[in-house]
């Protein structure tokens, strides 16, 4: 991860182009997630026996990264409230016993701390940290309570931090370690009804840039991901009509739909040593939304 030789570029994964019908794109969508593995062609060696935690692994976004890192070689130790999603994953994964699942609500400050002993006790120290967990609810601000404002700040936010805060002192006695915080595009658009999500994801963009900042000068890279509007799972279950595809694609400037692994890619190349200059970055990654 952190050594001279290393392999170039991204695997890309070719998106669903124009509007499909919904049960077919929910099909193609599942499809898609189990050929995840056969469609990343790009091989980053560095990654063989690095300690990767990701957090929110039980399905979406951290799902994918989970399997990308475990194709490439990598340990992985995901962390999420669902059991049944983690061992949905673990099943998915390659290579299956690089992957360690641990049950923990991040929003429970003393269960992050003992996920991440558990991650360190099974495989060691953390080598790449992948702060993904995620959560949402739609309320108008004027509507807004104190409890979910809370709780968005401490899953989507502060989890960050104190994972964070228990891997650098291991990432940075190593001179080497990479975070990757899973913010949003919505607060950059303006989207409505989210006050408590923009604050927690624009607070993740503060955080980055505050850690690189720290954390630089000791071989410790961090960044940040926005993801636009991503086709997981849950989407393609929950959210995917004709008119959300048309609707998305309209606001995207790429014609092509956003899966998971797009997001796994970057999450990737982010802890590569393609990108060993970048630091405190934000990628967005919704096809040219904002
Ligand atoms: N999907 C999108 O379109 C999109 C867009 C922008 C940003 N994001 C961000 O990307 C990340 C992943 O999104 P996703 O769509 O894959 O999410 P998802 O909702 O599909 O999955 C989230 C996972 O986190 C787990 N989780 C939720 N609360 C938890 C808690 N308190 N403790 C432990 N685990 C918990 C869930 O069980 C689930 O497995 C999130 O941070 C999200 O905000 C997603």
């Amino acid at each position: 991860m952190c050594g001279p030789n290393r392999t170039a570029g991204i695997g890309r994964i070719s998106g669903f182009l124009g509007s499909v019908d919904q049960v077919e794109w929910q099909m193609r969508s599942r499809a898609h997630a189990s050929d995840q593995d056969e469609v990343l062609p790009i091989e980053y060696p560095e990654f063989a026996g690095s300690n990767v935690l990701v957090s929110g692994a039980g399905t979406g976004i951290g799902r994918a990264v989970a399997r990308a890192f475990c194709h490439q070689g990598a340990k992985v130790v995901g962390v999420d409230l669902d059991p049944e999603g983690l061992s949905e994953t673990g099943s998915l994964v390659a290579g299956n016993g690089r992957f360690h699942p641990i049950q923990a609500d991040v929003a429970d400050p003393q269960e992050v701390i003992q996920a991440h002993e558990g991650a360190v006790a099974k495989f060691g120290d953390v080598s790449i940290l992948v702060n993904n967990v995620g959560w949402s609810k739609r309320t108008a601000f004027a509507d807004l309570d104190i409890d979910d404002w809370t709780h968005s700040l401490n899953v989507n936010l502060n989890h960050a931090f104190q994972f964070s805060r228990l891997c650098a002192p291991a990432m940075t006695a190593a001179n080497c370690g990479i975070v990757v915080n899973m913010s949003s595009h919505a607060w950059m658009k303006l989207a409505g009804d989210l006050s408590a999500y923009h604050a927690a994801k624009a607070g993740l963009v503060g955080l980055t840039r505050g850690m690189a900042r720290d954390l630089g000068a000791r071989g410790v890279r961090v960044n940040a991901v926005a993801p636009g509007r991503v086709v997981t799972e849950h989407v393609a279950d929950t959210v995917v009509t004709d008119a959300w595809i048309a609707e998305t694609l309209r606001q995207q400037c790429l014609p092509s739909l956003i899966t998971p692994a797009d997001i796994a890619n970057t999450v990737l190349w982010l802890s590569s040593d393609q990108s060993r200059a970048v630091t405190g970055q934000t990628i967005i990654v919704d096809g040219g939304t904002v």
